[in-house]
């Protein structure tokens, strides 16, 4: 079944029970995939945290986008101004390491506490569909920016007629409300007829790339190929790698790229290679108070079993999880690193394609100026 050609967002409000109005969310569940296509139904704040904890939703700006529908669940059980920041308070805790969580719930915190508390529920509703529908518009902002980008970059450096592009974890519309960040240019260029083959990175340990990027890009007919983690410098040597393509969790105003675990090794071995690098996100990624990237973001350091253990489904077709590591060895799962701006080429953003020196400048000016 091709999953997108019934046009799913990954996150959608929905009557809950008898009641009429909206009161409940669902999400596609994304430790299911790449075996099973399930939609989980959340009622609850508490719900909504554990399943940003347990990554059934994840992505930065699909964190984002469930932390305003946190808030707007929060607010069923009560909208005075203490329930509400308690709600923000124990949503900013979930997840660490994306800044669009904690810009999501500043900006429902502000709008709603600036209301009524009778108006604040049916507000909070109102708000949370919004930045969904703002998010998807940045996306697709994205991918027109990125296309051009890929057109420009397929006229210097194509090989064999096909644009090889390598990316990292998962940024593509499941990490997204719709569309995705780094996977936008390259949805858009397929769509308008350009050769694009992609390397989909497995990212260990979660496996975002495997089970979710080469599931989203084979339900759209795109080509790719999984390679193991270590595998992109070796391409990138051989030429077969045109450009890098990732998204991001949190960069700064100086372009320093906060994402996925192993990021930065990409970064390396492209600016070894001469390989553009090219760094994807929407404005709510970008974290303007951080001075110093290394110091200031918070690396989420993620539990041991994700490690030692591997989840897959077996040959009878039962879901299966096993044991990787001799007992008693320790383990260490830092889950995102940070990449200076120095290696980075350049940043697609809603505006358009910059240099990192030239983000702040960009943001500084008016939309259409
Ligand atoms: O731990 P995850 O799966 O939430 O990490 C996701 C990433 O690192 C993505 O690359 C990033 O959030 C950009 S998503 C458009």
């Amino acid at each position: 079944m091709n999953i997108k050609q019934q046009s799913f967002r990954t996150i959608w409000p929905v009557a809950d029970g008898q009641a009429v109005d909206i009161q409940a969310v669902e999400v596609i569940d994304q430790t299911s995939l790449p075996h099973e296509f399930r939609i989980v139904r959340i009622t609850t704040l508490q719900a909504m945290i554990h399943a940003i904890r347990t990554m059934q939703v994840r992505g930065a700006p699909l964190i984002g986008a469930s932390a305003a529908y946190g808030m707007a669940l929060a607010s069923k059980a009560s909208a005075e101004d203490a329930a509400l920041a308690a709600a923000a308070q124990a949503l900013l805790a979930s997840r660490p390491t994306a800044v669009n969580l904690r810009w999501a719930v500043q900006r429902m915190l502000q709008h709603l506490l600036a209301l009524p508390v009778q108006e604040r529920r049916d507000a909070a509703w109102q708000e949370a569909a919004v930045i969904c529908d703002e998010d998807v518009a940045l996306n697709k902002a994205i991918a027109a920016h990125g296309l051009g980008l890929l057109r420009a970059i397929a006229v210097t450096r194509q090989s064999a007629g096909v644009l090889n592009i390598l990316t990292h974890c998962n940024a593509g519309w499941l990490a997204t409300v719709d569309w995705g960040t780094a996977l936008a240019p390259v949805y858009a260029a397929h769509e308008a007829g350009m050769q694009v083959h992609v390397w989909v990175d497995e990212t260990r340990p979660r496996n975002q790339g495997a089970s979710l990027t080469a599931w989203e890009l084979g339900q759209h007919g795109v080509p790719h190929t999984v390679i193991t983690d270590n595998a992109g410098g070796h391409l990138m040597q051989h030429g077969q790698v045109d450009v890098v393509i990732v998204g991001a969790d949190r960069v700064s105003g100086a372009g320093d790229v906060c994402n996925k675990i192993g990021t930065y090794l990409k970064a390396l071995a492209a600016h070894d290679n001469q390989v553009p690098f090219y760094v994807a996100v929407p404005s709510p990624t970008i974290d303007w108070q951080i001075v110093d990237a290394q110091r200031d973001i918070t690396i989420e350091e993620r539990d041991a079993d994700e490690v030692g253990f591997m989840q897959g489904r077996l040959d009878n077709g039962e879901l299966a999880r096993v044991s990787l590591l001799p007992e008693g060895s320790a383990v260490a799962n830092p889950a995102f690193d940070v990449t200076p701006a120095r290696l980075v080429t350049g940043i697609i953003t809603e505006r358009g394609v910059c240099s990192p020196a030239q983000l702040v400048a960009l943001f500084e000016q008016p939309v259409n100026g």
